[in-house]
């Protein structure tokens, strides 16, 4: 697929799935520009995306300090244009029952992946292509899969997608489109070394999944770049899961308990 010089912001985007969708926008011959909180993950990254020849920008900032995204987002279009594709992927994940989850631990997924969410899409949208603009933002399946441990997780994706509906059908007057993908498992990345830190735990994780293995980045990266292209042109509002059926829930217990005799 070709976005040669469209113009790719994505929010998180210094590493793991974010970075991979970067990247693979910057092969496409995209102008991209990637944001995150650490100056030392934003100069890595940026590195790493121009050895693709495009023009590439970072900047180092909170998705939870709207000024600074604000002034990022107009930054982006003065340098590289209006804004093509929009991808939301910033986020934090621990694994906590919810008996021991301070309100501030809670308050803090909420507010990096929801409050986020929303801080990226409204600073970026006077910004946006119109007609034209795709926004993705990174949901997960424990927004609708309820996820032991996962509580906080569960509530902000499950806003995400709701913000993401919402906002399709408010913005597709302007041909903008609004979509989310839901990744299932995905190997070599911080989610899973946080949610599978062991190997006992990477085998439950696998056996959960009716493919029966992790998902790669690339996988994740080639979803986004066919929701964000002509071929999906009249796809909006969807919560895409790329998950390898993950989310339809308990593969392994069910068909053992439904098995067992
Ligand atoms: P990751 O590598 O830790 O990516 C998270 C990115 O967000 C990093 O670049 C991080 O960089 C940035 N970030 C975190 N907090 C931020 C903040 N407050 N403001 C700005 N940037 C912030 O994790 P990942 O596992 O690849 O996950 C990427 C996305 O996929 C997330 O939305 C996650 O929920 C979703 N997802 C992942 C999986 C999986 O298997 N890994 C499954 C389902 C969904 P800084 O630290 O520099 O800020
Ligand atoms: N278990 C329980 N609570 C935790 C926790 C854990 N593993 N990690 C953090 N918290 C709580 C803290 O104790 C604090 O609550 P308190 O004030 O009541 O003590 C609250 O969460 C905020 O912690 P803080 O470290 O100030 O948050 P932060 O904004 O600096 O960082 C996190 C956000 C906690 C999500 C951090 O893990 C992060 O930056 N993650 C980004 C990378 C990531 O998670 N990648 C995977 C994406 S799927």
């Amino acid at each position: 697929m070709t976005f040669r010089d469209k113009v790719v912001f994505v929010a998180g985007g210094t590493t793991g799935i974010n970075f991979g969708i970067a990247e693979s926008f910057a092969e496409a011959g995209a102008r991209v520009a990637v944001l995150s909180r650490s100056q030392e993950r934003v100069d890595a990254a940026v590195a790493e995306l121009k050895r693709h020849g495009g023009d590439v920008i970072g900047f180092a900032a909170d998705v939870r300090d709207y000024d600074a995204l604000s002034s990022a987002m107009a930054s982006t279009a003065a340098q590289l244009g209006a804004i093509d594709v929009l991808i939301s992927g910033a986020a934090g994940n621990f694994v906590a029952p919810a008996s021991e989850l301070s309100a501030n631990g809670f308050k803090a997924v909420i507010d990096i992946d929801l409050l986020g969410c929303f801080n990226v899409m409204r600073a970026a949208y006077d910004h946006l292509r119109k007609p034209g603009a795709a926004i993705i933002n990174i949901s997960a399946p424990q927004s609708w899969l309820p996820t032991p441990f996962q509580i906080h997780v569960g509530a902000a994706k499950a806003g995400i997608d709701q913000v993401t509906r919402t906002a399709a059908i408010e913005w597709g007057p302007q041909g903008i489109r609004v979509n989310a993908i839901a990744p299932g498992p995905i190997a070599g990345t911080e989610g899973m070394r946080r949610l599978a830190p062991t190997p006992a735990a990477e085998k439950a994780w696998t056996d959960s999944v009716p493919l029966r293995r992790w998902g790669s980045k690339a996988e994740i990266a080639r979803a986004a770049q066919w929701l964000c292209s002509d071929d999906a042109a009249y796809v909006t509002g969807v919560v895409l899961p790329v998950d390898g059926g993950w989310s339809l829930g308990g593969s392994s217990a069910m068909t053992t308990a439904v098995t067992a005799r």
